[in-house]
């Protein structure tokens, strides 16, 4: 089988990637090879690879850039998933697509079900929750698997919330962080390793895919650091000062509690889908 990982370059990428052939054959285009605001582009790939899946990684994730560069991150998030999906459904290919939390409000305060009505409070969101349904509207047997908080270590990028922490711990900065934003980390390792399981079971539809345990950016941010003295990347965890999220003054509204329940994707695949913090240990390992 033929698979074609869009955003070839990207955190999950790499983690499909590294998991090697698995008896499928994989391309792995990067941003300029394969660009979702060109359809052109597009269209003369599919024809070229001939993939009879295409697995969607590429998105415009710089949530607070969004806000600003709205017709570029709507044209990524929202227009190039639904072109994406219109070139894949004449030629029998199955998009499986990724979506985030962030489509919920955070109003729920117990875990968020597929079923859960999503409200985006802002641009990204809202953009995601647009490329998410015409993913699904275009062809139900497309999967989209929604996400959080996604870390992992990359050979070249160091741009997730674990790598910014460790940084500014060696750099002495003083660290402040929400307790009223609690979400669930997800180790891209795992994703990844879901998103072949599923592909293997022919599964489409919505499913929330994320590892189990939530927590507020506060208790993750002294987890980071505690787990990095441990593994020898810092010599010791300074202080993090709780504040609440009003207190960055964003001109952005975020969800505040975004937990997704992992209980649909935990029954079909078959298995607990544990803790992100086997991922985070296995991460900053790889990080030393
Ligand atoms: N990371 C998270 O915390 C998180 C949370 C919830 C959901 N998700 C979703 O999970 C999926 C995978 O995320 P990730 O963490 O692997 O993201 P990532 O590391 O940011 O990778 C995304 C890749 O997409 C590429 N890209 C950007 N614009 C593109 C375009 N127009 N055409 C083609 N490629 C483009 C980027 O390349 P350049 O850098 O060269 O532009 C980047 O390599 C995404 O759908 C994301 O929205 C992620």
């Amino acid at each position: 089988m033929r698979i074609l990982v869009t955003g070839g370059d990207g955190l999950l990428a790499h983690q499909l990637k590294k998991m090697g052939s698995n008896g499928f054959v994989f391309f792995f285009p990067g941003h300029a090879e394969f660009d979702l605001t060109d359809p052109g582009l597009m269209a003369q790939r599919l024809g070229e690879w001939d993939p009879q899946i295409v697995i969607n990684t590429a998105a415009y994730n710089l949530v607070d850039r969004c806000e600003i560069e709205r017709e570029h991150s709507w044209a990524v998030n929202a227009a190039g998933p639904e072109t994406l999906a219109q070139l894949c459904a004449p030629k029998k290919i199955k998009l499986i697509h990724f979506s985030t939390d962030y489509v919920f409000d955070g109003v729920k305060k117990t875990p968020y079900g597929e079923a859960d009505p999503p409200n985006p409070l802002n641009h990204y969101a809202a953009g995601k929750l647009a490329g998410e349904r015409a993913v699904l509207r275009i062809s139900p047997h497309n999967l989209v698997l929604r996400t959080s908080w996604v870390f992992d270590w990359h050979p070249t990028q160091a741009k997730t919330f674990v790598h910014t922490i460790i940084k500014a711990a060696r750099e002495s900065r003083a660290l402040k962080a929400a307790t009223d934003q609690v979400s669930v980390p997800t180790f891209a390792t795992d994703l990844a390793q879901w998103t072949l399981d599923l592909l293997r079971q022919d599964a489409g539809g919505l499913i929330h895919a994320v590892n189990d345990e939530g927590i507020s950016r506060c208790d993750w941010t002294r987890v980071v650091l505690a787990e990095a003295v441990q593994a020898g990347l810092i010599s010791t965890a300074p202080p993090v000062e709780p504040v609440l999220g009003a207190f960055f003054n964003s001109a952005m509204r975020r969800p505040d509690y975004t937990v997704m329940s992992n209980e649909n994707l935990s029954r079909r695949l078959g298995h607990p889908l544990g803790s992100w913090h086997a991922g985070l240990r296995k991460m900053l390992a790889q990080m030393r």
